[in-house]
């Protein structure tokens, strides 16, 4: 009796050793350490860049910030598929509603950004470092070697610094419908804005503050505060499996170590999510169901062929829906997908029943485009997984789970965004 009860308990306990022997093994071979912390804060450069986050003067119209689409408080998105730009009102549901001009893509979350190892921003990949030094982004004057906007190139401290030029001056999203400026001269008007409008006297101080001994100020002073902001204020490099990597696993439970285990093998997730951030940064074509106008007539085709960055992912349980396109609504939707890519994008059924349903959020359906969709899928993306349903289980509960940041593992009961999975509740620390 006493042999019988010392067996039952060593069970599940040998079970677990093979667990997490054989993720060991995998990480050991992708050589994963957890995301590095992020350069120190600098205060007063945060500071500066939480004012500019929610400030409408860094639109044409006065009438949008940031934060309208990347919310501060809701986990830097805006919950829609697809975002909604300038003329909108309201956050959120509303904003669909509102019939604000609807922009192509979804709003991307934006965690972990301005870590090391990010190198390419936007969701085809506009944002990057040029190949011979500087810039490579999509106004001319700032990129490479020697650019023609010096100074503001100069002034830049990296990618993310370089993307939070770009909303200001798209007529679409910061700028203003039918604005004829150019680039540069809508940043002019923002500095001017700025430093000069009904606030000038105390964001002269606090450009003062955020850069000692400057004296002139342009947008690139703007855009590296507005990226300290999101180094710091979004940054999730915390999660059970960052502290799995760094030596420290109580935060992951069993299920979540198969799931991982999962991720990084059978279902081959790391041909792409590879690499601490879990993300190569390339560019793969996965079927991705297009809705709404899309770019280019509603046929968004990416950097190219359909090619759209590989998303890094944590605190993804809180950043739904999914995708360049925001199809998914949930992880299961995103897991089924994957399970099967050409029978989710011939089958994925975008209805008047979704609640952001709009007219203009039609789903291509055009047989040409779905051809063209399927005859450049990536190569290493698997045409099916043969997952279990308790297999699915554990990859969700490590996604949703284990990869969500230690401060932020209470959201998803708030949320109530988690299914009920034994071995699977959020890591409640005290
Ligand atoms: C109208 C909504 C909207 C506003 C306002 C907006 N964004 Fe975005 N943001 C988006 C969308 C949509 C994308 C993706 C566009 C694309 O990839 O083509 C994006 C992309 C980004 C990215 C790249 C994320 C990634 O993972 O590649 C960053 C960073 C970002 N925005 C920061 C900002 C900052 C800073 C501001 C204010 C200066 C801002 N955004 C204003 C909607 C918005
Ligand atoms: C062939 C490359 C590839 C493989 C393999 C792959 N992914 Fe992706 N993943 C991508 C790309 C590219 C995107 C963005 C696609 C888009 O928006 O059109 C993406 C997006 C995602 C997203 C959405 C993130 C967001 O915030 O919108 C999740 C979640 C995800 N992948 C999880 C997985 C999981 C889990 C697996 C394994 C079952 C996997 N991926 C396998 C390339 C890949």
């Amino acid at each position: 009796m006493l042999l019988l009860l010392s067996f039952l308990t060593i069970l599940p306990y040998s079970f677990a050793q093979d667990t997490d022997r054989d993720l060991k093994q995998y990480v050991q071979m992708m050589n994963l350490k957890g995301l590095p912390a992020p350069r120190p804060k600098n205060e007063a450069l945060y500071q500066l860049g939480l004012r500019l986050f929610y400030d409408n003067q860094l639109s044409g119209k006065n009438n949008i910030s940031c934060h309208a689409c990347h919310s501060l408080s809701g986990f830097s998105g805006d919950t829609l598929p697809l975002s909604v730009g300038e003329g909108a009102e309201g956050l959120a549901k509303n904003r669909m509603q509102s019939q604000g001009v609807l922009i192509p893509r979804h709003t991307p979350a934006l965690y972990n950004l301005g870590l090391a190892g990010v190198s390419s921003l936007f969701w085809d990949g506009r944002i990057m470092k040029h190949p011979q030094g500087g810039w490579l982004t999509p106004e001319d004057g700032l990129n490479g070697p020697t650019p023609k906007l010096k100074n503001i190139a100069d002034t830049l401290d990296g990618l993310l610094a370089a993307q939070a030029l770009f909303p200001m001056a798209s007529p679409e999203e910061m700028l203003g419908q039918g604005s004829t400026l150019s680039r540069l001269e809508a940043w002019q008007a923002v500095m001017d804005r700025l430093l000069n409008g009904r606030l000038g006297a105390s964001y002269k101080r606090f450009f003062r503050e955020a850069f000692p001994g400057i004296e002139n100020f342009n947008i690139g002073h703007a855009g590296n505060a507005l990226a300290e902001l999101e180094r710091h204020h979004f940054l999730a490099n915390n999660t059970p499996w960052d502290n799995y990597l760094r030596g420290e696993s109580k935060f992951m439970t069993e299920r979540m170590k198969k799931g991982a285990t999962l991720f990084l093998s059978k279902a081959s997730c790391t041909n792409c999510h590879s690499g601490d951030h879990l993300s190569s940064f390339g560019f793969q074509n996965i079927g991705i169901p297009q809705i709404g106008p899309g770019v280019k007539d509603g046929d968004d085709q990416g950097r190219s062929d359909y090619r759209f960055r590989v998303t890094p992912l944590r605190n993804i349980a809180l950043t739904a829906p999914y995708m360049h396109s925001g199809v998914f609504s949930t992880m299961w939707e995103v897991i089924d997908h994957y399970e099967h890519p050409i029978r989710s994008l011939h089958e994925f059924n975008w209805h008047p029943k979704h609640p952001n349903y709009r007219e203009d959020l039609k789903l291509d359906e055009r047989p040409e485009t779905m051809q063209a969709r399927i005859k450049t899928l990536a190569q290493n993306l698997p045409r099916h997984l043969d997952l279990t349903t308790d297999e699915k289980k554990d990859l969700y509960c490590f996604l949703m789970v284990g990869l969500t940041d230690l401060k932020n593992q209470a959201d998803l009961t708030v949320k109530g965004v988690l299914d009920e999975i034994e071995d699977c509740s959020p890591r409640l620390i005290q």
